[in-house]
This record gives structure tokens, C-alpha cells and sequence, in this order.
């Protein structure tokens, strides 16, 4: 306990430099709280099991004596407190108070006697007598005996401005505040406590005539019958419960309220049950409100109240309405015309379904700064809902069951607190609610309440959480957010920041795992291509260049025999001795053979590679003539390649190629797929002698007849 003391001490004195709160030197169980620049002390003796009152220095302004065990007030027990203002007896059972009980404080103003058992039965009739400057007397939750407040126990309180009371139908007459309460000129505010199955009428406060608060709203059923007809003065008016049939009792207010000139708060709070309705009366209700009224404060909550006015109608508050509470209400749908309201209370209804089509704002300046519409099974709002509300400073959305913000927050720039606690979202995934919300925090004031909505967490989110974590001041509860991992796992985020940084590494990790697969993957296949490119190049060659020369020139080749020419002549240009000097003279002058030689058979102006697949496509045979220039020359492999796919392709894998080794070549620097060809025996070497030359020539023959 002293230590708690200390740390109060301490806290005081660094943020209150001069008041100090310390354990009273006259009764260590009281704390008293010691501004140095003022002359009077306040005490606190709470819950301390106190039988008798302690003695206190003159000194004390205000005594709290609440939650004890005090059971009688002896003669003289305040004699010396002159200067004390406010006693509060809270909660202590007190049997006994004497005449003198309080005398000495002339100067109190405030007496609270709640829930402290006193029998005004058996007061001293002048046991009030010395508060001769009382202004508020609080006696409501007392022990109750059935009786209500003698007014001869207050009557000399002339200076009475407020009194909390009990009251019980069991008077005659039904008057409730008997003629000695027409002496209390300065009582304006009265309040109920116990009170129950009261018939208000005309008679009940008409010894209270200079009324201007009254609040019943502690009375369960009531009936309100023209009780306060014609009260211009009365400012502000709190009903409880109406008893059945509660539309009498609504109609005979709804009647009097024209005579309500003054009134700017009124408060139905509880008054209705299920089966009112409201459609016409409310109606009539706001007209006289409008018209008769300065009305400022409407609260209708917790009346069952289904429709205020069918969906159609628009619902048009007095001009001079700030606050209407229609909270903890039934409602499905409402049209309003919000005008010149500034607070506006609908949490605890169902409009989630109708909302975006009936709330008919006119879409201008509009004054309200605070809009809440919690708990209203909000699923969906639509764009333009907050049109207009350049005012808003608080908007309130918790407890409902919005995914996203897809409305447009932009149409509210003063906007100091968007609550969405409690909603259903993932993440915001609206681009433009995003940048408008990252512009929106840039004013220090801004805050949004994300608390208790199950964000998701995992890569695809991370721009959303550090997005959060960027301007982490704006968010409010941000203590409790909670996040749900791939794992369906459910974290709290108490650690937010932490929690974000790990996933950013995690995350980056993952998606160097996820770059490098791709990656690899992209190159096999392209190295897969690239191999069976280089696999078949010549068959792609082939294809491409017998596509082309049919296209260019077609020459139907159903007879095997009727080639052009017996055989192509490959050749580099080093031999052309030879194929001219032997070839063409022995086989084409002497033997009637014709040869496809390219310097003299290819088209000119048609393109090399096309002339020579066409050769070799129109003859026979292909007679290689191989020599070390030959392996080297580009043209010449060519024309090998494109004979061996002819061969392949276009006539039945029979052997075209016929190879002539002119010189002597090693088989090691021949190609593979020549070597092959060497094996299969397609080939024949030059004799280079006469007589072998003649055999060499006799067998070129049979090869290309
Ligand atoms: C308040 O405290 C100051 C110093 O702590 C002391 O001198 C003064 O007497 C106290 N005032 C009262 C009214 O007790
Ligand atoms: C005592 O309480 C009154 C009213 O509650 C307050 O005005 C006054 O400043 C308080 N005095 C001290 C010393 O705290
Ligand atoms: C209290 O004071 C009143 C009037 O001064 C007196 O009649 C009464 O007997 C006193 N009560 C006690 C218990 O002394
Ligand atoms: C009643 O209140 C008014 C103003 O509040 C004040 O001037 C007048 O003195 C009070 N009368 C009494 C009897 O206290
Ligand atoms: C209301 O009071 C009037 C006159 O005091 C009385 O005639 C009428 O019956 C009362 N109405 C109800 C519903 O009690
Ligand atoms: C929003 O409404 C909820 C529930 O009615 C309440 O708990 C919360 O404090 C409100 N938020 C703000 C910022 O007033
Ligand atoms: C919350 O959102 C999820 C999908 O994001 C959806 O499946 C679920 O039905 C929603 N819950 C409610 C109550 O709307
Ligand atoms: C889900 O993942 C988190 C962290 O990766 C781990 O701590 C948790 O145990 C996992 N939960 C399940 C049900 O696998």
C-alpha cells in the first residue's frame, strides 16, 4: 500500500508539481490531497471499514467517506468542519442521525447519502436544518421503506438546486412531493432512483414548479399522463420504461412536448418494448420537436425501434438537432437526412443489408464529426457512402463483417479515427483506399483501429504488414493484432515489428528459392531446345529449304526415274579441274549422263542454299567430291548434309550419296556421320592412275545410271 502511495507521490510530483497526495496525519487510514497553492485539503477514507467519523481539521473542502461502516452520525460530529463543501456517505448503513448530526456545515453543498439506509421516518425533523447552503442532495438507493422524501425534512434547503431521490406510489393523492417542496424556488434538477410502476400526471410535480431537468429514466414502467404540460422552462427530460399500453403514454409526450419551448435534450431511453409502432408517431414526435422545441440531444436507444419510417421516406431531423442516438435498436434500414447533426449513434442495429442503398445523405458540407455504426452486420459499404462528410473526425465500423475498405476515404479529410476492429479483413487490398490512407497519416492525428481483425500473413501480404509497420503510430490497439499464417495458424502480433522483419527475410529467402528455380528451369529447356536444334539442324535445314524451292517452283516427282540429272557434283572449288577436265567429258559427253555442276546449272538469282537443295533434290545421286577443302568448305558440307536428309527424307532412307575420296584423308579427320557412310561401303577413292581409272569410271557409272 505505501509503496502504491509512493509511486502516487512520485507521479504527482513530476506531472502536478504542487498537489500532493500523502496518508493524513490526523487518521492514517484517510489520504489527503494537498494542493500547496490552495489553503483547503480533500480527503479520500474509502472502503476502510470506518465505524465512526474521524475528526478532521477545519481545513477540509471535501470529505469522501464512501464503502464503510459508519452507523450513526452523533451530535456534533462536524462541528468544526465550517469550510467543508462536499461530504459523500456512499454506501454506509446508517440507523441513527441525530438533530446535530450535521450541525456546523453552513457551508456544505453537496450531500450524498446513496444506498446508506436511512429511515425518514425516524429523522429528527431539523436534522437538515444546518445546511442552510445546500445545493445538491443526493438520498436516491436508499434503504428503501416505501415513503418518499418528507418535503418538511428539506424545506428549509431554500438554496436546494438538486435533488436525487427515491420515489414510491404509495402517497395519497398521488402526489408524490408534497407542498413543502413549493419553498425550494432554486430546485431545477431532479433525478430519479428507486422507482417503480409511477403514473406521472399533472398533480406529480406541480409543487416543483421551477423544474428545468428532469431525469426519470430510472423509472420502470411509467405512465406519462400530460405531467408536465405547459413547462416551458424545462431544458432537459430523461423517461424510463413506459408502462402498457406505451403509445398513450408516447402520444400524450409527443402532445406536450409543443409546450417544450426550452427543451434541448430528450432522452427515451429503454421506454418502448418489441410490439410499438413507431411509423406515424415518430413522424408526429419530430414535427412537434421541430416546430415547438430548441431540441439539441435525441436518445431513442434500446427501443426495439423496427422502422422509424418506411425505407422510402427520407427521415428529416429538427433543423436544430446535434446528437441523435438511435443505438441498440432493431433497425433494418434508415433514410436520413443527417443536416445539421454532429453526432450520430446507430451502433447495435442491422442496417448492414440496406445501408448502401437507403442512408440518403445530401451529398454537401455536412456538419457531423462522429459516426458510429458498430455492430451492424455491415458486410459492404458502397463508395460514395462517406460523400460529403467533410467533417467526420471519428467514424466508427467496428464489429461488423467488412473484407476491405472499398468505400472512398478520401471525401473525409478531418478523419482523426477510423475504428475497423473486429471486422473480417485479410488485408486492404484496395489500391486507392491504401493511398489515400498512407496520405491521410501523414497528419500526426490520424489513427485506424485494425485490432482483432485476423490479418493474413505470408508473402503475398508482406507489403501489407510493413506498409503497417511504416507509420505504426497510426494504429491504434496496435498491441493486439492478430494474424493468420499459411499454416492456418493464429498468431498475435504483440511483437508486430519483430514478426514483420523475420517474414521479410523468410519471405526474401523464399523468393530467392522461387527465382532460382525458375531460373534453372528456364535455362534446361533452353538448353534442351538449343541440343535438339543443334540434334536436327540439318533435318530443320532440309525442311526449310524444301518448303521454300516448292513453293517457288514445283515439280510434281512421282516417276523414281525422271530425275533432271543423274547426279549433283559436290565439289570445292580447288577440284574444279577435275570435274571439268574428267567428269563432264566422260560421263556427260561420252556416256550421255547429265550433271548438275553448280557453276554452270544453278540459277542464277535464286538464292545459293535454295539452288542447292534443288539440285540435289532433282538428281539421282550426289557424288562428293571429298578432299581436305572439302571438309573445310562451308557450301561443301552443306551440300553433304542436305543429301544425307534428301536420303532420309525424301526417298525412303535409300542411299544418294555417293563418295569420291580424290585424296587421301585420314579417318580420324572425317566427320562422324561421313565415317558411317565410309562403312556402309557408299564410297570410292580416285586411283589417280590410268589404268585404275577406267575401273574408277566404269563404277561412278553404274552408281548413277
Ligand atoms: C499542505 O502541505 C504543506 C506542505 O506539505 C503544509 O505546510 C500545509 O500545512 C498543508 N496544508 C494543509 C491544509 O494541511
Ligand atoms: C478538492 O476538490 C474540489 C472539488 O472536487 C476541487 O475543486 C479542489 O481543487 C480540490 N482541492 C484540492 C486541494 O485538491
Ligand atoms: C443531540 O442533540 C439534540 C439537540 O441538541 C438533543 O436533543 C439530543 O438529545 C442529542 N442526542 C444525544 C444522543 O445526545
Ligand atoms: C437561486 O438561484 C439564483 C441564480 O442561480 C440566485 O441568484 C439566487 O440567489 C438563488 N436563491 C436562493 C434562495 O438560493
Ligand atoms: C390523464 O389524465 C386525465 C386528467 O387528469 C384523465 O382524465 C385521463 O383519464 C388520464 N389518462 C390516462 C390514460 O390515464
Ligand atoms: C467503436 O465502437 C465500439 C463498440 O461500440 C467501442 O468499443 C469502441 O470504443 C468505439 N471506438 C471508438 C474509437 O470510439
Ligand atoms: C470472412 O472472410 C472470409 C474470406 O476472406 C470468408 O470466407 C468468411 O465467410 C467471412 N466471414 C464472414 C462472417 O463474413
Ligand atoms: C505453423 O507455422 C508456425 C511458424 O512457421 C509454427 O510455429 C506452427 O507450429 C505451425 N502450426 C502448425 C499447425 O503447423
Amino acid at each position: 500500500m505505501k509503496g502504491v502511495l509512493c509511486l502516487i507521490i512520485i507521479f504527482m510530483m513530476k506531472y502536478c508539481q504542487f498537489i500532493i497526495l500523502v496518508p493524513c496525519k490526523f487518521d492514517s487510514r484517510c489520504v489527503c490531497l494537498n494542493d500547496t497553492s490552495k489553503p483547503f485539503i480533500n480527503v479520500s477514507c474509502v472502503g476502510k471499514d470506518i465505524i465512526n467519523i474521524p475528526k478532521f481539521p477545519p481545513t477540509v473542502y471535501s470529505i469522501d467517506l464512501s464503502n464503510n461502516k459508519i452507523g450513526s452520525i452523533p451530535n456534533r460530529s462536524f462541528e468544526y468542519q465550517i469550510n467543508l463543501r462536499i461530504l459523500d456517505l456512499t454506501s454506509n448503513c446508517i440507523q441513527v442521525l441525530e438533530t446535530d448530526s450535521f450541525k456546523g456545515l453552513q457551508n456544505l453543498h453537496k450531500l450524498v447519502l446513496e444506498n446508506s439506509c436511512i429511515n425518514f421516518h425516524k429523522l429528527p425533523v431539523d436534522v437538515f436544518k444546518p445546511l442552510i447552503s445546500l445545493k445538491h442532495l443526493n438520498c436516491k438507493y436508499i434503504w428503501f421503506h416505501g415513503i418518499n422524501l418528507p418535503g418538511l425534512l428539506v424545506s428549509t434547503l431554500i438554496h436546494l438546486e438538486y435533488l436525487e431521490v427515491d420515489v414510491s406510489q404509495s402517497t395519497p393523492y398521488g402526489i408524490l412531493f408534497d407542498k413543502h417542496f413549493t419553498k425550494l424556488l432554486n430546485l431545477t434538477k431532479l433525478k430519479t432512483g428507486v422507482c417503480s410502476g409511477i403514473e406521472f400526471d399533472e398533480k406529480t410535480f406541480i409543487n416543483m414548479k421551477y423544474l428545468t431537468a428532469i431525469d426519470l429514466s430510472s423509472c420502470v414502467s411509467q405512465k406519462y399522463n400530460q405531467s408536465l404540460y405547459g413547462r416551458n422552462k424545462l431544458n432537459s427530460l430523461a423517461l424510463g420504461t413506459f408502462i402498457l399500453p406505451q403509445t398513450k403514454s408516447f402520444l400524450s409526450l409527443i402532445s406536450d412536448v409543443k409546450t417544450f419551448s426550452s427543451l434541448e435534450s430528450l432522452f427515451l431511453i429503454g421506454s418502448f418494448e418489441p410490439n410499438v409502432e413507431f411509423n406515424g408517431l415518430i413522424f408526429r414526435f419530430f414535427n412537434n420537436l421541430q416546430i415547438h422545441t430548441k431540441i439539441k440531444e435525441l436518445r431513442l436507444n434500446n427501443n426495439y425501434i423496427r422502422e422509424i419510417l418506411p425505407p422510402e421516406k427520407i427521415l428529416v431531423p429538427p433543423r436544430t438537432l446535434q446528437i441523435l442516438d438511435l443505438s441498440y435498436n432493431k433497425l433494418t434500414c434508415l433514410c436520413i437526412d443527417i443536416y445539421n447533426l454532429l453526432i450520430l449513434n446507430l451502433q447495435h442495429n442491422f442496417l448492414g443489408n440496406c445501408l448502401p442503398y437507403y442512408y440518403c445523405t445530401r451529398f454537401k458540407n455536412l456538419r457531423l464529426e462522429q459516426f458510429d455504426l458498430s455492430f451492424n452486420v455491415i458486410h459492404k459499404l458502397s463508395d460514395i457512402m462517406f460523400a460529403g462528410h467533410k467533417n467526420l473526425q471519428i467514424l466508427n465500423i467496428s464489429n461488423n463483417f467488412l473484407s476491405d475498405i472499398d468505400f472512398d476515404v478520401s471525401y473525409t479529410p478531418k478523419l482523426k479515427i477510423l475504428d475497423l476492429s473486429n471486422n473480417n479483413i485479410t488485408m486492404i487490398s484496395n489500391k486507392q483506399s491504401l493511398n489515400t490512407l498512407t496520405k491521410m497519416m501523414g497528419q500526426s492525428t490520424f489513427a485506424i483501429d485494425l485490432s482483432n481483425n485476423v490479418l493474413s500473413c505470408n508473402c503475398r501480404t508482406l507489403g501489407f504488414l510493413q506498409w503497417i509497420v511504416n507509420d505504426w503510430d497510426h494504429f491504434r490497439n496496435n498491441g493486439n493484432y492478430k494474424c493468420k499464417l499459411d499454416n492456418k495458424t493464429i498468431i498475435t502480433m504483440h511483437n508486430f515489428r519483430t514478426i514483420v522483419r523475420q517474414f521479410a527475410k523468410d519471405c526474401n529467402s523464399y523468393s530467392t528459392i522461387v527465382i532460382c528455380v525458375t531460373l534453372g528451369i528456364v535455362v534446361f529447356l533452353f538448353t534442351l531446345c538449343a541440343g535438339l536444334m543443334y540434334r536436327y539442324r540439318w533435318k530443320f535445314r532440309y525442311m526449310y529449304y524444301m518448303t521454300k524451292s516448292r513453293y517457288y517452283r514445283y515439280k510434281p516427282n512421282d516417276d523414281n526415274e525422271s530425275y533432271t540429272y543423274n547426279a549433283f557434283i559436290s565439289y570445292s572449288d580447288e577440284e574444279k579441274d577435275f570435274v571439268v577436265k574428267e567428269c563432264i567429258p566422260i560421263l556427260e559427253d561420252a556416256d550421255e549422263m547429265k550433271l548438275c555442276i553448280h557453276h554452270r546449272d544453278f540459277l542464277p538469282g535464286e538464292e545459293i542454299s535454295v539452288n542447292i537443295t534443288n539440285a540435289i533434290h532433282e538428281s539421282k545421286k550426289t557424288i562428293c567430291i571429298i578432299t581436305r577443302s572439302f571438309l573445310d568448305s562451308y557450301y561443301c558440307m552443306f551440300e553433304f548434309n542436305m543429301a544425307r536428309m534428301e536420303s532420309i527424307y525424301s526417298r525412303n532412307e535409300q542411299n544418294i550419296l555417293f563418295l569420291v575420296f580424290y585424296e587421301q584423308i585420314q579417318p580420324r579427320n572425317l566427320p562422324l556421320v561421313m565415317l558411317e557412310l565410309v562403312q556402309n561401303q557408299s564410297y570410292i577413292e580416285y586411283p589417280h592412275d590410268e589404268q585404275g581409272n577406267v575401273v574408277f569410271w566404269g563404277k561412278v557409272r553404274e552408281a548413277i545410271v
